[in-house]
């Protein structure tokens, strides 16, 4: 595959402030000068120990969390957009037809079966029902999806086949940027090895991927680039909480760490 480098997602001084309302405004800082650049069929994977912020990433790609400060850019071919201000019923279309999300956990809706949940990307992108059904069934099959679960809504179904619904779910649409937080985690190995399969196969049509994985195996299969979130992300631990006070974080910015070109993952 060529290397494409103009990139199609890109972050520059990306900070991320938490405002706890419920704790007299306390401002929690868990990012400083952030800077990513992602290309189209490449997958960069977010590194760090838990709770450094590579869901918060994630979910400030995906308009769940706000920009604090920075910017965070798309690159169309006919232009940018600037993601950090963007107004709130955008997101909605770039949801359905740029960004896709397999966020770590299902969001269970009642009486929605898992076959439903799946469609309904391609539904509200206007496809015919028959087309959004043969392609969810397709992808629950290789997900290895028993049939007599694809009527029933995923509410009682184990953490792997949630898991499974929602991986189905956010690649059926071959969005042309996929977040990924940890989808492998509660897959046994086979279906693990589906799961990369599919970011392989997203890759090379030109999907652009953020992902985390704690799976070494799944990692070296998939990572292009790794992220180290160290040193701009603050995490718990090193998280500066302060009374809301505008430029009172201004001191201790960590140097921003360029992503690392991919060293020891060849194997796949
Ligand atoms: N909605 C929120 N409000 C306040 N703090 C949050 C919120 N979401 C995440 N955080 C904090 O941000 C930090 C990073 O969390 P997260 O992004 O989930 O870490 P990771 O995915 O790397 O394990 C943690 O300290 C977490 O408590
Ligand atoms: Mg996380």
């Amino acid at each position: 595959m060529t290397a494409i480098s103009q990139p199609f997602l890109s972050a520059s001084a990306l900070d991320k402030t938490f405002e706890l309302h419920a704790q007299g405004g306390q401002q929690l800082t868990v990012m400083r000068g952030l800077e990513l650049s992602l290309a189209p069929g490449e997958c960069l994977v977010l590194a760090g120990r838990s709770g450094i912020g590579k869901s918060t990433l994630l979910k400030m790609v995906n308009g769940n969390y706000r920009v604090s400060g920075g910017s965070l850019t798309l690159h169309f071919d006919d232009g940018e957009l600037e993601l950090s201000d963007l107004p709130g019923q955008a997101w909605h279309v770039l949801r359905r037809d740029v960004i896709g999300y397999v966020s770590q956990f299902l969001r269970v809706v009642p009486r929605v079966s898992a076959r439903e949940v799946v469609m309904e990307p391609l539904l509200s992108r206007g496809f015919e029902a028959h087309e959004a059904r043969s392609r969810a069934e397709t992808l629950l099959a290789r997900l290895n999806l028993p049939e007599r679960l694809w009527d029933l809504a995923p509410g009682t179904f184990s953490g792997g086949e949630q898991q499974r619904v929602n991986i189905a779910r956010g690649f059926i649409a071959e969005h042309p940027l996929l977040l990924l937080d940890e989808p492998t985690a509660s897959l046994d190995s086979a279906n693990r090895d589906v799961v990369v399969r599919l970011i392989q196969e997203a890759k090379a049509r030109g999907t652009a991927m953020l992902g985390i994985f704690h799976d070494e195996d799944v990692r070296a299969c998939v990572a292009d680039r790794l992220l180290p979130m160290e040193g701009h992300m603050l995490g718990a631990d090193e998280a500066m909480l302060s009374k809301p006070q505008p430029g009172s974080l201004s001191t201790a910015t960590p140097t921003a760490t360029k992503a690392t070109p991919r060293s020891r993952f060849d194997e796949c």
